[in-house]
């Protein structure tokens, strides 16, 4: 099945990336596969993020902050995995606030309790386990590709915002150039890979990062993120490169009147 560039009519199902052949024999498997990945590699995830000299974690705050995250607010990272996002949130909103963590991994769900002292909840980002109108922000880092379908993931991002609300996610990002592609393909399917199995020794850890590259390459463009939001009713829906071949950065905000 290919995935459309971008939806053709409103609440056509978007997926983030085409069927992965190389790693699950069917699409309706994709889910599982994904989540048996995290719980198996949950325990590496942290020696993977030091690769990077946990630049991360200062990067995910930095960024939180500059979107507008403020004390007080209250917080749902959803894919809160080893929790690099909501320890960051969880500093910014302070004592005053509170940040509520999601995931379908029960590894992962393990790994952030260890540093994370909010609420977690076992659940994916598709069917949202909180009533509407609950969050000042919903933060997803790093876990866009692994929805089924964009479309119902930012009905529910929606839904659960307050009104004024604020959407924040990070994701890959590839430049646009071939040169730019092939060097960013180097790193991330070569280098990090490779870095990965030795500071790990894990196969599947390995496997994680060469799944990781995998879905970022094959993700639909930004334009058609973008405008999954747009059409489920997000105001000042927009994209930003924050480190050409690293990252970018999705915001977008719930208007004040309720989206028919
Ligand atoms: C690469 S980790 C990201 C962890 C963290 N947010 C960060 O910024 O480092 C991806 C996480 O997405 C979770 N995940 C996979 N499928 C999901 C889904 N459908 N809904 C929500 N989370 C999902 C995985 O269990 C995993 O913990």
């Amino acid at each position: 099945m290919s995935v459309s560039p971008e939806p053709k009519t409103p609440g056509e199902r978007v997926p983030p990336h085409s069927p992965l052949g190389a790693y699950y024999d069917a699409d309706e498997k994709r889910s599982r596969y994904v989540v048996d990945l995290f719980n198996r590699t949950a325990r590496h995830y942290n020696t993977i993020e030091a690769l990077f000299l946990n630049g991360g974690l200062l990067y995910r705050r930095y960024s939180l902050r500059r979107a507008g995250l403020r004390p007080g607010m209250k917080v749902l990272d959803v894919a809160i995995g080893t929790a690099a996002v909501a320890r960051g949130a969880a500093k910014l909103v302070g004592r005053e606030g509170q940040v509520y963590g999601v995931d379908p991994s029960t590894g992962m769900l393990g790994e952030a309790r260890r540093v994370f002292h909010g609420p977690l909840t076992q659940g994916v980002a598709e069917r949202l386990p909180f009533t509407d109108n609950t969050f000042d922000f919903v933060t997803m880092g790093i876990a866009l590709r692994h929805v089924s379908d964009l479309v119902t993931t930012f009905r529910e991002y929606l839904r659960v915002l307050k009104p004024g609300g604020t959407l924040w996610i990070l994701e890959g990002h590839i430049p646009r150039s071939r040169l730019g592609h092939q060097i960013t393909r180097f790193v991330w399917a070569r280098v990090i890979p490779g870095m990965t199995l030795l500071s790990t020794r894990s196969r599947d850890a390995k496997l994680l990062m060469d799944y990781y590259w995998d879905t970022v390459e094959q993700c639909v463009p930004p334009e058609t993120i973008v405008r999954a939001m747009n059409e489920v009713g997000f105001e000042e829906a927009r994209y930003r490169v924050v480190v050409p071949g690293a990252f970018c950065e999705y915001t977008g905000r719930k208007g004040q009147e309720p989206a028919s």
